[in-house]
């Protein structure tokens, strides 16, 4: 954009993470509405935030609440939804803070778009594999059931597509893992990105 120049602020992300003990980092989980997303970010948030680490949750239903409730389903929304949410978590993670963010995200491209933006380092993308079949067998929200009935429209997994990761850091079925395992497995690849030095 013409005309803006940025200022150029002196505290660096290296010294903010040497204040908070580690560093900031995107946690991007993806998969079908009710694979699981926010109830593993959920857990994973309550691990870290035990050890003094400075969390945040972002995830569909709230941001779809209030930042993005211009926001329909359809593909534009959704890449305008991600590419929002990227920026913000972007901000956040530049201020230090580890951002969980749980979002149906299902164009590769919207996913490739966060990379861009907050940086590969920094971010770690979780593929909540759950299948279709379980998703909809669980109906957590009932909105499986509106969608066969033809009451939503575009509704990912039914009547929109979900292009799944091919290149994950993290995949999760949670039909056959518990969520104490997978935020142990979590765990396990977060801790080295985590270190203020490392
Ligand atoms: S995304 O596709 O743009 O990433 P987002 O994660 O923000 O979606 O919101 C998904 C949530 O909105 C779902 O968990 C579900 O509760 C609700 N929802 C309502 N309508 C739809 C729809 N047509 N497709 C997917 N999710 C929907």
């Amino acid at each position: 954009m013409s005309n803006i120049i940025p200022h150029n602020f002196s505290i660096s992300a290296q010294e903010r993470a040497s204040q908070k003990g580690h560093k900031g980092l995107l946690v991007w989980f993806t998969g079908l509405s009710g694979s699981g997303k926010s109830t593993i970010a959920n857990a994973l948030e309550q691990q870290l935030f035990q050890q003094g680490i400075h969390t945040y949750v972002l995830d569909g239903d709230t941001i779809r609440k209030g930042l993005n409730n211009d926001l329909s389903f359809s593909a534009a929304d959704r890449t305008e939804n991600i590419r929002r949410i990227a920026e913000v978590a972007n901000l956040m993670v530049d201020a230090g803070l580890v951002v969980l963010a749980a979002f149906v995200s299902p164009y590769k491209k919207d996913r490739a778009a966060i990379r861009q933006t907050v940086g590969t380092n920094t971010m770690v993308e979780v593929f909540v594999d759950t299948p279709l079949s379980a998703c909809e067998e669980r109906d957590v929200k009932g909105l499986y059931a509106k969608a066969r009935a033809g009451e939503i429209s575009n509704f990912t997994g039914i009547s929109a597509p979900y292009e799944a990761p091919t290149n994950p850091e993290v995949r999760i079925d949670t039909t056959n893992s518990t969520v104490v395992e997978a935020v142990e497995a979590l765990m396990a690849i977060l801790e080295p990105k985590l270190k203020p030095n490392g």
